[in-house]
């Protein structure tokens, strides 16, 4: 049965200030798949404020992700979400009708919808005061200090000392509202408030196992490398595909590989990123099978088809990412390679079926492992709740591994990747338009 814990210092370093660049990590075989998950004990209620009804929230055809369910089996029959905050209240009703028609009906038959979260303070009984807001509206809404978008600051306001959680990316405003970032990041940690966000991947068994691996034999990271090739086929979001509005791959989508690059390799030096990018009109970045009409969005912002960064990490490691708007079908294929000083761990798949090759000295042979249930999205859900829970029974357990802060700098990461290639563009182009221009003089 599980205690209460006490430990003031102990809870700080669990909460995770994200203040060093060595993040904890968490022995992988405690992150066990749903049906293996004991209920945490007790009997009273567990409030939700849930914002957003939409895809990650209440689930979709797209993915695995899906709080709601996630909750319901984490509290079992103590959850109760008491607000769906949702300006689209049609969307915000239908979910809850659906819910209240399944057999979690407890957790929502008493769930109140609003378009705001001021209107639900206004509406508020004492009673209903939250244990946690869960946070997936988009991200154009949140992530800065500006009224409206600011949604963070309006829950530190509202519920002091209420746990929050995040979707990623923290924000897709414009670069110079990073700042505003690190300010909300730092009102979360100054006032010790416990704040998960949702770069799920952190809690992947097999990227817990290469973090092992790595303390484990007291490895320094030399190089990471990532790829992520998405199936564009399947992206219908009109958004997806207008940088205006989703701020671009790299920021909205290549964010959770870049992240995963931060966790092994640390803090980036962002003055040393560079990159270049194939776009949509030049030759080689022809498509054949975008679901939506791309001739809809202003030229200047439709996505590039090819992203490829490369950084120095403050470690004087080396980093890399390459985004690929090239596959069809629906499965993504992504890759994350780790060198240190005689090993190699290549992560493989890991959104549909992570599998880990390991190369370590004394073998030229990868050993593969895989992990099939694994489900992180159910482990960030667990190991917040346990942290808010305060649960004694081991100190090792549970960890929050991706904190706001740390959430703003890969967001830092992310921008600087995009300027990058946009800087590169604009010196091809006009690199472009002297040698025409020159070439015009020699013809003349
Ligand atoms: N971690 C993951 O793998 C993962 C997967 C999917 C989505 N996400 C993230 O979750 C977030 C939401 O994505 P989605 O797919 O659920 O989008 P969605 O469009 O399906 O849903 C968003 C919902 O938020 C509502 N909304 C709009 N403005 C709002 C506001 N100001 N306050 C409250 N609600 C508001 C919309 O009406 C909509 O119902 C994004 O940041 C996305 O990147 C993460």
């Amino acid at each position: 049965m599980s205690s209460r814990r006490p430990s003031e210092r102990r809870l700080s370093d669990r909460r995770g200030s994200g203040m060093s660049s060595r993040r904890p990590s968490i022995d992988p075989w405690r992150l066990i798949p749903m049906d293996k998950a004991i209920h945490v004990g007790g009997s009273d209620d567990f409030n939700v404020v849930f914002i957003g009804a939409g895809n990650i929230m209440f689930g979709s055809d797209e993915g695995p992700w899906n709080h709601s369910f996630r909750f319901e089996h984490k509290l079992g029959r103590r959850l109760k979400v008491v607000a769906l905050i949702d300006p689209a209240i049609d969307r915000a009703t239908a979910v809850l009708q659906k819910k209240c028609d399944s057999f979690v009906v407890s957790a929502y038959q008493d769930t109140r919808v609003f378009k705001t979260l001021e209107d639900f303070v206004r509406n508020m009984a004492p009673k209903d005061r939250p244990r946690a807001v869960i946070v997936g509206s988009p991200p154009m809404f949140r992530g800065s200090l500006q009224p409206g978008r600011d949604i963070e600051m309006q829950i530190l306001k509202y519920f002091p000392g209420v746990a929050m959680f995040i979707e990623k990316p923290v924000a897709t405003g414009p670069r110079h509202e990073i700042e505003d970032g690190f300010t909300i990041a730092k009102t979360i940690s100054d006032s010790r408030t416990i704040c998960s966000v949702g770069y799920m991947l952190r809690y992947l068994k097999a990227v817990q196992m290469m973090k092992r691996i790595i303390e484990e034999n007291n490895l320094t990271v030399m190089a990471t490398i990532a790829r992520y090739a998405c199936a564009y086929e399947a992206i219908a979001k009109p958004d997806w595909w207008d940088k205006s509005r989703s701020a671009g791959p790299i920021i909205e989508q290549g964010t959770h590989f870049c992240d995963l690059s931060r966790y092994f390799g640390g803090e980036v030096d962002i003055s040393t990123v560079n990159a270049h990018s194939l776009e949509w009109d030049e030759n080689a970045g022809q498509l054949s099978k975008i679901k939506i009409d791309e001739s809809k969005i202003a030229p200047e912002n439709r996505v590039p088809r090819v992203t490829a960064a490369t950084w120095k990490y403050d470690s004087g490691a080396v980093g890399s990412f390459t985004h690929i708007v090239a596959l069809q079908g629906t499965n993504y294929s992504c890759e994350l390679e780790v060198y240190a000083d005689g090993y190699q761990l290549r992560l493989v798949n890991p959104y549909v079926q992570p599998v880990l090759y390991i190369r370590k000295p004394g073998d030229d042979n990868e050993q593969a492992v895989r992990f099939p249930d694994d489900d992180p999205f159910f482990s960030e859900v667990s190991n917040l709740i346990d942290i808010i829970e305060d649960i004694e029974e081991d100190p090792e357990a549970a960890q929050i591994l991706s904190t706001y802060e740390d959430a703003v700098r890969t967001y830092e990461l992310t921008w600087a990747i995009r300027e990058a290639t946009e800087k590169s563009r604009a010196a091809k182009l006009q690199a472009s338009a002297e040698a025409a221009k020159a070439q015009k003089t020699v013809d003349a």
